[in-house]
């Protein structure tokens, strides 16, 4: 863990992240750019989804476009978790969500995936972030990411998403030795893929492992977590946090604990006190109001608010958040009034 740096100058998000204290609660909203943004609408309306996270100078300005507007306490690049899979040879659309246009099924098929490093799997990435880096403010650090490779495995078996994801499931449990295949080359390529966003210039690093929770914890702690685990390792030598969100991960986290993630994000259903209390006061949480509460009164989300905030308290090490990624339906001023509130509230003895 960096302990080391000036606690006056370090953005607050990076403060929390270690775990150290802060003059209140550093917020940012998980899919802060996208569609519920007008701006975001006018840009995507001239291009397709895959062209503007392929161009450099308009994947930079999506990602500046809710630090402008809200003045968020940190930015995240915009691009897909499945960004990097192309690189490997996977073909793909999106119709909203990713659609692979073979899925993975075969031995051949995964021995044809390719194990790319950053410049020659998505330059483009590296050249987004050196432009953001450039606009944003010295407060407001950038978070690059990936898919956890459990994740990414239930997109390229499943070829799309699904509630259940039989397909990918019953390959997982038919096809052991393939789906450790299929695992281990997604391990590889994420940690060259974080390692280069790092050396770009991202200042924290978040593993989303949207369908961890799919899993019984045996399960999980067989094929999905020793991915994390390696990931996790193989960039602690960056000295930047690195931040694991298993979504809907309540009965995981007695083993996310001894994952080495220096953040853990926890979505709406499990409370951030429950949280702490299983993964310690040494990790730090990010949650987890539920995305739809922004759809209630204001008086409603203001106290929904002052909850997160009391569960995730009083310790230091809460970075305020959603429980998942935003509504593409939500009021932009609701994201406003929430920003606000949680600076506000987290100021006030809550206790
Ligand atoms: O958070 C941000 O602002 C950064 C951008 C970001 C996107 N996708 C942009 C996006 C991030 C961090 C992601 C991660 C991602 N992508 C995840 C993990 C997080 C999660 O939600 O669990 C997953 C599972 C994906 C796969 C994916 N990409 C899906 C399921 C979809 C459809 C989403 C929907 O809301 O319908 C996408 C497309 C996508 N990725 C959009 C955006 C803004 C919508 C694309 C559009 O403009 O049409």
């Amino acid at each position: 863990m960096n302990k080391s740096s000036n606690l006056e100058t370090e953005p607050l998000f990076l403060s929390a992240c270690w775990c150290k204290p802060t003059s209140r609660t550093p917020v940012w909203i998980m899919r802060q750019a996208g569609r519920y943004l007008p701006e975001y609408r006018k840009i995507r309306s001239q291009v397709d989804f895959l062209t503007l996270t392929k161009t450099p100078e308009l994947a930079a300005e999506v990602t500046l476009q809710p630090v402008r507007r809200f003045g968020i306490d940190a930015a995240i690049l915009f691009s897909d978790i499945m960004t990097p899979v192309e690189g490997m040879g996977v073909k793909m659309e999106f119709n909203p969500g990713p659609v692979v246009t073979n899925p993975l099924r075969t031995a051949s098929q995964i021995d044809a995936l390719r194990i790319p490093d950053l410049n020659e799997n998505a330059p483009f990435v590296a050249e987004a972030i050196k432009i953001i880096q450039k606009e944003l403010p010295v407060s407001v650090p950038l978070i690059g990411f990936a898919g956890a490779p459990f994740t990414l495995f239930c997109y390229l078996v499943e070829g799309q998403g699904s509630k259940t994801f039989s397909q990918a499931k019953s390959f997982l449990f038919a096809e052991p030795q393939l789906s450790r295949m299929i695992l281990e080359k997604l391990t590889d390529v994420m940690i060259e893929y974080l390692r280069g966003q790092a050396q770009a210039g991202a200042q924290a690093l978040m593993i989303f492992d949207s369908w961890a929770g799919l899993l019984a914890d045996e399960d999980y702690k067989a094929f999905a977590y020793p991915s994390v685990c390696r990931i996790i390792k193989s960039l602690g030598h960056l000295d930047i946090p690195l931040i694991y969100f298993p979504n809907q991960g309540a009965t995981l986290l007695e083993t996310v604990k001894d994952s080495g993630a220096d953040v853990v994000g926890i979505d709406w259903r499990t409370s951030l006190s429950v949280a702490r209390h299983v993964l310690g006061s040494d990790v730090a949480v990010q949650g987890n109001l539920d995305p739809m509460a922004l759809f209630s009164s204001k008086e409603d989300l203001g106290s929904r608010i002052d909850n997160v905030l009391r569960e995730g308290g009083p310790g230091p090490g809460h970075i305020f958040n959603l429980g998942h990624g935003i509504d593409k339906n939500t009021d932009p001023d609701r994201v406003a009034f929430l920003v606000e509130r949680v600076r506000e509230s987290s100021q006030k003895d809550l206790y």
